[in-house]
């Protein structure tokens, strides 16, 4: 897939990083711990050594496990997430993972304002890495129903199996 020029950063370090992903959304008990576990198993499907995480921008829900109806979802196909706490991203998570991946339009905007300089972090939108669908947003499912998070699982499957498709294309 050719990069999409949205996505930002330094893909080569002085020393090569092993791949790290941090997925983010805003509250961190929705949509990125589904990222992150969508994620989880496409990379052992295709046997990546790669460290996985998320987090939200926003405060909130710190230390709270995901949203039942998150859980729900992933149990529905297969994945247990009911030990994921959530926790504010940080500017030396730039620095961590070698992708900072944004689930939305307004995280990507909070994203490059904490982003330091000099980090080598690539930072894009998840959907950025689908061919067809850069610069969408996965929608926020919390206020709706339990229809929304099928679509949310649905598109983090998208751009989960796309993103490892990428990191396994170096
Ligand atoms: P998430 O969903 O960003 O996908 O985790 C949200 C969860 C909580 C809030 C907003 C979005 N909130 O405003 O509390």
């Amino acid at each position: 897939m050719a990069p999409s020029n949205r996505i930002e950063g330094h893909p080569v370090s002085p020393q090569p990083q092993k791949p790290a992903v941090l997925f983010v959304c805003l509250g961190n008990i929705c949509r990125s711990p589904l990222a992150e576990a969508a994620f989880r198993v496409e990379a052992a499907r295709l046997g990546l050594d790669v460290e996985i995480d998320s987090a939200g921008t926003g405060s909130w829900h710190v230390g709270e496990p995901p949203d039942r109806r998150a859980q729900a979802v992933a149990r529905r196909y297969g994945v247990d997430i009911g030990r994921c706490r959530a926790r504010q991203v940080t500017r030396e998570d730039f620095s961590r993972f070698t992708h900072v991946v944004a689930l939305d339009e307004s995280v990507l905007v909070t994203l490059r304002r904490l982003r330091p300089r000099d980090a080598a972090a690539e930072v894009a939108l998840l959907l950025d890495y689908v061919d067809g669908r850069a610069g969408e947003s996965v929608a926020d499912p919390y206020y709706g129903g339990d229809d929304g998070f099928e679509t949310t699982w649905a598109d983090v499957t998208s751009g989960a199996a796309a993103l490892a498709r990428r990191i396994v294309g170096g």
